[in-house]
């Protein structure tokens, strides 16, 4: 099978999991790991399976892969599977589906099978630290405590996942 990983990244979370899935892809597959910066909308055509990765921007996908959806032309691709990064702990299941409409609005419309989405947490970028504790009102403590959690995710036991996501759902 053809397989393409295409991921955007800004501080390297998402790509830390878009590397892990394209290896796990890459070991019974024909597999290319591309950003979404460096991707054609012609270049989805060919690929058996793309894996669409992005951090979450503003309770969203990030506005390139959004943009992007709307313009693939995912010519012979048959499925697609998405995955994301986020900083807040856990999100349920049910508000990933909703984060992930817009891949499954493509899926629909091009009768491509979705196959679900994979996601973990993956630390807010320090820079904008300051902003988000003032924006979530949160005190020192209760923001320490939150920096302390997400600080170094990605973490590898994630990558595992994102990798048994994979195996799971090439099938
Ligand atoms: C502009 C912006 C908006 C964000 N909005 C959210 C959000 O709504 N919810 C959330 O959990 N994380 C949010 N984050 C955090 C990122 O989704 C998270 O840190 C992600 O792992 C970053 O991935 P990257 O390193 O691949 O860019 C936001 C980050 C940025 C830069």
């Amino acid at each position: 099978m053809r397989v393409l990983v295409a991921y955007f990244s800004q501080s390297g979370n998402t790509e830390k999991i878009a590397k892990g899935i394209w290896e796990e892809a890459s070991l019974t597959n024909e597999a290319d790991l591309k950003k979404f910066e460096d991707v054609g909308t012609e270049d989805f055509a060919g690929y058996d399976f793309i894996f669409i990765g992005s951090p979450l921007h503003s309770a969203n996908l990030a506005a390139p892969v959004k943009e992007f959806l709307t313009n693939i032309n995912a010519g012979s691709s048959k499925k697609i599977a998405g995955f994301i990064t986020h900083f807040a702990p856990a999100y349920p299941n049910q508000d990933m589906d909703q984060f992930t409409e817009p891949i499954q609005a493509v899926c629909k419309e091009k009768k491509i099978e979705y196959k679900g989405c994979f996601d973990c947490q993956g630390a807010l970028t320090k820079s904008l630290h300051d902003a988000v504790q003032k924006k979530l009102n949160l005190s020192d403590d209760a923001w320490g405590n939150m920096v302390k959690q997400m600080t170094g995710s990605p973490k590898e036991e994630d990558v595992a996942k994102a990798k048994a996501f994979a195996r799971e759902v090439l099938g």
